[in-house]
């Protein structure tokens, strides 16, 4: 979230879903985008790391380098090429979007890098402020964070057949996924406008409360 805390000035909307692994964004992020199309809105789902080619690419480095007995990735590399990846993200595909007046959905955006990089990594609040800072200023219009424990989380992706470097650390270090999700709601009392909203509930209940959201946008 930038200084002003104030939204865009774009005819479109800009809708960012996050929490830690197995939280269901990606699921809500697809419902949503059917709700709003029916609805005859132009909508598009989109994700970070990701959303344009370049970023896809970077991606791949942060989701599935394979050679870390050979060189780690540096937690400040990580950290850089998260934002390098939102760079393109924003001025190649969401801001072009709002302007031609797209609903917006993300799946993650730049409060991810505050949960896992600043807080599970670590490297603190003001490096990712100041990579922030660096972009150009873009605060969703809803930012709905999929509250969701621990160990809930894991039960839900312990099924998935791959594992990405994220997922491949919960099972190494629990303790990682403990500090994203307190990185998630201290950002969430800094940025009060950020709707926290309980993950484990039944997934109608939690859909409703989406919903509801999302209809004092429009
Ligand atoms: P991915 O497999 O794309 O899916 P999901 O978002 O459903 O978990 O995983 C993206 C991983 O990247 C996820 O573990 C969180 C991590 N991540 C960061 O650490 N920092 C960031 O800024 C972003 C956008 C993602």
């Amino acid at each position: 979230m930038t200084s002003t805390n104030q939204t865009h000035s774009y005819p479109g909307r800009l809708i960012c879903f996050e929490g830690i692994d197995g939280s269901g964004k990606s699921h809500f992020c697809t419902k949503l985008s059917e709700h709003l199309t029916a609805q005859g809105l132009k909508t598009l789902v989109t994700h970070e790391p990701g959303g344009t080619a370049v970023a896809e690419k970077i991606g791949d480095i942060l989701l599935h380098f394979k050679d870390e007995a050979l060189e780690k990735i540096m937690d400040e590399t990580e950290l850089l090429l998260f934002f390098a990846a939102r760079c393109q993200h924003i001025n190649n595909l969401i801001i072009p979007k709002l302007q031609e007046g797209y609903w917006l959905l993300s799946d993650r955006f730049t409060p991810s890098s505050y949960a896992y990089q600043g807080a599970g990594r670590g490297l603190g609040w003001d490096k990712v402020q100041a990579l922030e800072n660096y972009l150009p200023p873009l605060n969703p219009d809803l930012l709905l964070l999929l509250d969701l424990d621990i160990s809930q989380s894991s039960q839900r992706w312990q099924a998935q057949a791959t594992r990405d470097r994220f997922e491949k650390m919960l099972q190494k270090n629990g303790d990682f996924f403990a500090s994203v999700r307190q990185g998630y709601l201290q950002y969430a009392k800094k940025y009060p406008s950020t709707k926290v909203l309980d993950a484990s509930l039944p997934e109608d209940e939690v859909w409703a409360l989406i919903k509801k959201e999302v209809a004092k946008l429009s």
